[in-house]
């Protein structure tokens, strides 16, 4: 990378941007350099008490509606226009880094907090965003917060949502003072970009500076409840038994098998199991398990679920074992667009970076906000492509180097012409 040392004063303060990453990682930190603030923790309360200070620290005007979606308003010369929006969470799961969904955050205060130093008016007002439970790793589905935004998810359905202590969201959010007066769904904005590490290895391993996002790949949730019969481990003679653990791990073991045999660069995970009553000595009678499965080909990914359902059928009738499935998150692929990936590819050009398109892999705020309006996002490297753990770490001149594009991408979308007829519409 070769930053280009041009006079132009549009770069953001990089060591303050690094600062506030660390500053906001060490609240719910954990060993080896990670955060856990599940959605509606008081960890949660914590980072969201602390960015919200910041945002008023910025003199920026604060709502905050139902779900706790928490919108920071820098004004424009013009109010009366539609807002041009950046952002992303600050919810993480148990595992996680200190710069997935905080980056993007962060790097929109900062630059706001450029901007405030230039003295630079926008034409639009500009907003940063940091949506509720984006995770959705405690209360199904992730992108809870954006899809209540968009109005794709009611007040009703999101608080309903239960963890795995049977606590509501509703409860969790008004727990943690998140309840706000502000509309749901909110606004819809101008346009939308987020910034955020790839979490993937493809930048990282091809050592190039800045991801294109062109597309997010599918995503389908589901949740199957297996029944069987407990029984002594000893005395029960294998053709009698109704073992839920051994449908449970048939399951795991085919969605592991399952992505090569589709198109599209498919994956699958088991990444929740729940087995019952989870004794040495006892055969297990129920199972919760979780099946993630992800592709960029949409009839693939139907393909999958249908091909999936089939194996799961057999495989627990075999064992004379019941089986409930619940869906709890489904998100077609999502193509953001062309307009804003070649703002920022021409930005990153510009600022000497160098650049590929590439499809998400994650899911993410900015899908859900662009079904409203035309949205992009801007990656980052994820080292190793690491993310979802601990050791989850970018290089400091990457988050740099994005914050500088992403703060050159609002700047060209807040000042773009009115076209007339796109306001008066
Ligand atoms: O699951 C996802 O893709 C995102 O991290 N919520
Ligand atoms: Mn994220
Ligand atoms: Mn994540």
């Amino acid at each position: 990378m070769n930053l280009t040392t041009t006079s132009d004063p549009l770069h953001v303060n990089g060591q303050r941007l690094l600062a506030q990453l660390d500053a906001l990682g060490a609240v719910g930190a954990t060993l080896g350099g990670g955060v856990c603030r599940l959605a509606f923790t008081e960890e949660d309360r914590a980072g969201r008490a602390l960015v919200t200070q910041w945002m008023r620290a910025l003199g920026l005007s604060v709502r905050m509606d139902a779900l706790g979606n928490v919108v920071g308003r820098r004004a424009g010369r013009d109010d009366t226009l539609a807002a041009v929006m950046t952002g992303s969470h600050i919810d993480t799961v148990r595992t996680g880094g200190r710069y997935d969904g905080n980056l993007g955050v962060l790097a929109g205060l900062e630059v706001v907090a450029r901007l405030n130093e230039l003295g630079r008016e926008t034409l639009r007002p500009l907003e940063v965003a940091f949506f509720s439970n984006e995770e959705g790793a405690r209360f199904p589905p992730d992108m809870m917060g954006s899809l209540a935004y968009v109005g794709d998810l009611t007040l009703a359905e999101a608080n309903a949502s239960t963890d795995v202590d049977g606590v509501t969201a509703g409860e969790a959010c008004a727990a943690i003072g998140a309840v706000g007066d502000a509309a749901v769904p909110g606004p819809v904005p101008h346009a939308f970009v987020e910034l955020h590490i790839e979490q993937g290895p493809i930048l990282d391993a091809k050592e190039l500076d800045i991801g294109v996002v062109t597309d997010v790949q599918g995503i389908s949730w589901q949740r199957y409840t297996l029944t069987g019969v407990s029984n002594h481990a000893g005395t029960c003679p294998m053709a009698m038994r109704h073992d839920a653990g051994f449908v449970a791990a048939q399951i795991a073991c085919e969605v592991r098998a399952m992505p090569p045999r589709y198109e599209g660069a498919m994956v699958g995970t088991v990444g929740f199991m729940q087995l019952s009553p989870n004794l040495v000595n006892v055969v297990p009678n129920k199972v919760s398990l979780t099946v993630d499965l992800r592709n960029v080909d949409a009839d693939e990914l139907r393909r999958a679920e249908s091909d999936l359902e089939a194996f799961v059928q057999t495989a627990a009738s075999a064992e004379g074992v019941t089986v409930q499935r619940e869906r709890l998150a489904r998100f077609e692929p999502h193509a953001f667009s062309p307009d804003i990936a070649a703002l920022i590819r021409g930005h990153a050009h510009t600022l000497g970076l160098s650049q590929q398109e590439l499809v998400s892999g994650a899911g993410h705020d900015a899908q859900i906000i662009g079904r409203r309006c035309p949205a992009g996002m801007i990656f980052v490297p994820s080292i190793d492509g690491v993310s979802h753990n601990v050791r989850e770490r970018t290089h400091p001149h990457h988050l740099i180097a994005g914050a500088d594009v992403l703060l050159r991408t609002l700047v060209s979308l807040a000042d773009e012409p009115i076209a007339a007829q796109q306001e008066s519409a």
